[in-house]
């Protein structure tokens, strides 16, 4: 087990209904070490998402303790927030949330510009970031004018631009056809290769199985985690080794 990328003590969220209190998380203790990749299943309403905004600085628990990267973090302002969320975090959501009124390009550019970098150097890094992601010849297409998969594919290269050190991504597959949803997981498998965290919510046990290491929530807490079995980690494995990388389709260039 390496350096530990996230440490989460006794983690709870209330969050307010008027007079209502509704608690989200009662108590969660976790430790991912860097590089591993691990996903999070539980019914609905089981925290999931919650958990996922404090893990990703979106959002701060109501009580305990949240270390990531050797620093906590659970007491720190909006803006030392925003600033360590531009700085670590690439996060990912089932819906894409792209600026509809920007292209692939501007889209993923966006973040860059609150890292401060040089025009030319945050064209260029989108750009790779894109092309690595099979979508050359999308650019300058507006999120309207991709599928599904290719939308999701630019909020991942989005969060990937920034070169993040954990990538956390809310059921990334959930609105994707299955082939979609094995491309997605393919660019995951290779983030873990290159050792950045991967932290995934799913729903479906066939993603989840293309992790080391699966987490269950129930009612606010966890209630299981458990490694992922060798045989099932290996099929999976030789699932996506047989996919080609995400291409465009042929007779699917025109820009
Ligand atoms: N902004 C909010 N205000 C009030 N209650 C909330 C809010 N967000 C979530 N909750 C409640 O907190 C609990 C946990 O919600 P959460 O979104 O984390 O569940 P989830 O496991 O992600 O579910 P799903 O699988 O449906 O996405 C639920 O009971 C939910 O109703
Ligand atoms: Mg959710």
């Amino acid at each position: 087990m390496g350096a530990v990328m996230v440490k989460v003590n006794a983690v709870t969220k209330d969050y307010r209904m008027g007079k209502i209190k509704v608690p989200a998380l009662r108590g969660v203790d976790l430790t991912i070490a860097s590089g591993e990749m691990v996903a999070i299943m539980g019914p609905s309403g089981s925290g999931k998402s919650t958990l996922m905004n404090i893990l990703g600085c979106l959002d701060r628990p109501t009580s305990g303790r949240y270390e990531l990267d050797g620093e906590e973090v659970s007491q720190k302002s909006d803006r030392q927030l925003a600033d360590i969320r531009n700085r670590k975090i690439g996060f990912i959501f089932q819906s894409f949330n792209l600026f509809p009124q920007l292209t692939a390009l501007e889209n993923v550019e966006l973040p860059l510009i609150y890292r401060g970098l040089a025009t030319g150097v945050r064209r260029a890094r989108a750009e790779a970031a894109l092309v690595r992601l099979g979508l050359k010849e999308r650019l300058h297409h507006r999120p309207q004018e991709l599928s599904g998969g290719q939308q999701q594919r630019v909020a991942i290269a989005r969060a990937v631009a920034a070169e993040p050190e954990v990538v956390l991504a809310d059921e990334p597959t959930g609105a994707l056809d299955s082939r979609s949803g094995e491309e997605i997981l393919a660019v995951f498998q290779e983030l873990h290769a290159q050792g950045i965290t991967v932290i995934m919510v799913t729903h479906d046990p066939n993603v989840a199985c293309h992790c080391e290491r699966i987490l269950r929530l129930a009612d606010g807490v966890i209630v299981a985690d458990d490694q992922v079995r060798q045989e099932d980690y290996l099929v999976a494995q030789e699932v996506l080794a047989a996919l080609p990388v995400p291409v465009e389709v042929e007779g699917d260039a025109q820009a």
